[in-house]
C-alpha cells in the first residue's frame, strides 16, 4: 500500500524546481495574495520583485509585511521597469481582462486569477492576447492542484476505483462575503467566484459532459445580491453524472465540504478542509476504498498540505514548469476556456429553467 501511495504523493506533491525559478512581480494586493499567493510562495522559495496596485497604501502594506522591496505607482511603469519575467495578476474578475491584455503585450508570462473571465467572449479575448503575445498564461484554479484532489485524480488514473461513474461535490458553509467587497453587486456570484472551482475540477477528471441543469437561490438578508447556493447536474455518455451543490448562507453551524468519487471498482472520499473554518481552516482528508487494489475497507490517504495556501504553489508551480518546457501546464488559459463556457451554460440553465447542452 505504502509503495502505491508513494506514486501518487509523487504526482500530488507541491514543489517547484530551483531551474524552473524566474522573477516574479505582482498586480494587486488584496486579500488572495496577502493570504495565500505570498504565503505560499515564501514557502516555494520564489522570488517576488516588484507590486502594485491602484490602491498604492494597501500595496505598501502587503509590501512592507512580505518583504517586497519595490511597489510600482502603476501597471504601466512595473512592466516597464520590473525585472520580472512572470506577472501574477489578482485583481476583481471585472478588470483583469484589460490588465491581462496590457501585459500581455509586455511580453511577460501570466498566472492570471479565477474566473479568467466573466463572459466567454472576454475569455477568447485574453486567449487571443495570449497566442498574439506568444506567453504562456495559466489561471489560478488552483483546486486542480489541492493534494487531496490531485491524489484522487492519480488515483483514478491509475484505475484504483474502475471507471468512474458519478462525482458529487457538497458544500454547505457560512461564507463571510464580506471579505470580498467587489463581489457584493455580482448578479452572477456563487458559480462565478466560489463553484468554479468544483466544475472546473469535474471537467478535469470527466471532460466536458453532454448536457448541464442548474438551480439557484438567495436567502433572506444576504451580504451579496447574486445568488449563493446553487445545486447543479451533469450528464455525461454512459449513464456517467456529477453534481455540485453549493449553500454559502449555512445558518446551521455544521459547516462541511465534501467530495466523492465512484467507480464501478471502488470509491474515493475527501473534505476541503479549508471550508471548515474559511480562511484558517483545518486538515484535509482523503479515504479510497478499492477492490482493485485492493484495500479492506475505506483505507485513509496522508494528505500533508491545505488548499490555501499550498496548492497556490502548483499553480505557479505548473506556470513556471511550462515556461522552462518541462512540464504541461495543468491550467492554462486556452483550457480553462472550457470552464467558462460551463459555467455560462449553467447561468443559462438558471436563467431559463432548461437543460443546456454544451
Ligand atoms: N483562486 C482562488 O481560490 C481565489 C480566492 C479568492 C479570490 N480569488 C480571486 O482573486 C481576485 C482578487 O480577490 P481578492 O479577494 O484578493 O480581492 P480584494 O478586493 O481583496 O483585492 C483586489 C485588489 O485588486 C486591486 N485592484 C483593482 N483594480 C486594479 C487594477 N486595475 N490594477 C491593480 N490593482 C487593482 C484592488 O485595489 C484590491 O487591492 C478575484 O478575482 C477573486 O475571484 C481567487
Amino acid at each position: 500500500m505504502i509503495a502505491h501511495f508513494k506514486e501518487v504523493s509523487e504526482f500530488a506533491k507541491l514543489e517547484i524546481l530551483e531551474s524552473h525559478k524566474l522573477p516574479i512581480a505582482i498586480v494587486g494586493a488584496g486579500g488572495i495574495v496577502d493570504g495565500a499567493h505570498l504565503p505560499a510562495y515564501k514557502k516555494a522559495g520564489l522570488e517576488i520583485v516588484g507590486i502594485t496596485d491602484v490602491d498604492q497604501d494597501r500595496a505598501k502594506d502587503v509590501a512592507n509585511r512580505h518583504g517586497i522591496s519595490i511597489v510600482y505607482p502603476d501597471l504601466a511603469t512595473l512592466l516597464r521597469d520590473s525585472k520580472a519575467k512572470v506577472i501574477d495578476i489578482a485583481v476583481p474578475p471585472a478588470v483583469q481582462r484589460d490588465v491581462f491584455i496590457e501585459v500581455a503585450k509586455s511580453g511577460r508570462h501570466i498566472l492570471a486569477q479565477k474566473p479568467l473571465a466573466t463572459t466567454v467572449a472576454d475569455g477568447e479575448m485574453i486567449i487571443k492576447a495570449t497566442k498574439e503575445s506568444g506567453i504562456i498564461a495559466g489561471v489560478n484554479q488552483q483546486l486542480r492542484f489541492e493534494e487531496g484532489i490531485a491524489a484522487a485524480y492519480k488515483m483514478v488514473d491509475l484505475g484504483w476505483v474502475g471507471k468512474v461513474t458519478s462525482i458529487s461535490i457538497t458544500v454547505n458553509l457560512a461564507t463571510p462575503w464580506e471579505m470580498f467587497p467587489w463581489a457584493k453587486n455580482m448578479e452572477k456570484l456563487e458559480i462565478m467566484v466560489h463553484s468554479i472551482h468544483y466544475h472546473d475540477v469535474i471537467r478535469w477528471f470527466l471532460g466536458d459532459p453532454i448536457s448541464v441543469y442548474s438551480v439557484a437561490g438567495r436567502t433572506k438578508d444576504q451580504f451579496p445580491i447574486g445568488e449563493t447556493r446553487t445545486v447543479s447536474t451533469y450528464k455525461y455518455p454512459d449513464e456517467v453524472t456529477a453534481i455540485v451543490h453549493a449553500n454559502h448562507v449555512n445558518r446551521g453551524g455544521d459547516n462541511y465540504a465534501e467530495f466523492r468519487i465512484d467507480g464501478d471498482g471502488g470509491a474515493i472520499r475527501g473534505t476541503l478542509g479549508l471550508l471548515y473554518d474559511y480562511p484558517t481552516g483545518r486538515v484535509d482528508t482523503l479515504e479510497v476504498n478499492s477492490a482493485k487494489l485492493p484495500t479492506d475497507g475505506w483505507t485513509p490517504y496522508p494528505v500533508t498540505t491545505r488548499w490555501f495556501p499550498d496548492a497556490f504553489i502548483g499553480t505557479m508551480g505548473s506556470l513556471l514548469g511550462a515556461i522552462a518546457g518541462k512540464d504541461k501546464l495543468r491550467s492554462s488559459v486556452e483550457e480553462n476556456l472550457g470552464t467558462l463556457k460551463l459555467v455560462a451554460a449553467l447561468y443559462e440553465s438558471i436563467a431559463t429553467n432548461r437543460v443546456i447542452e454544451l
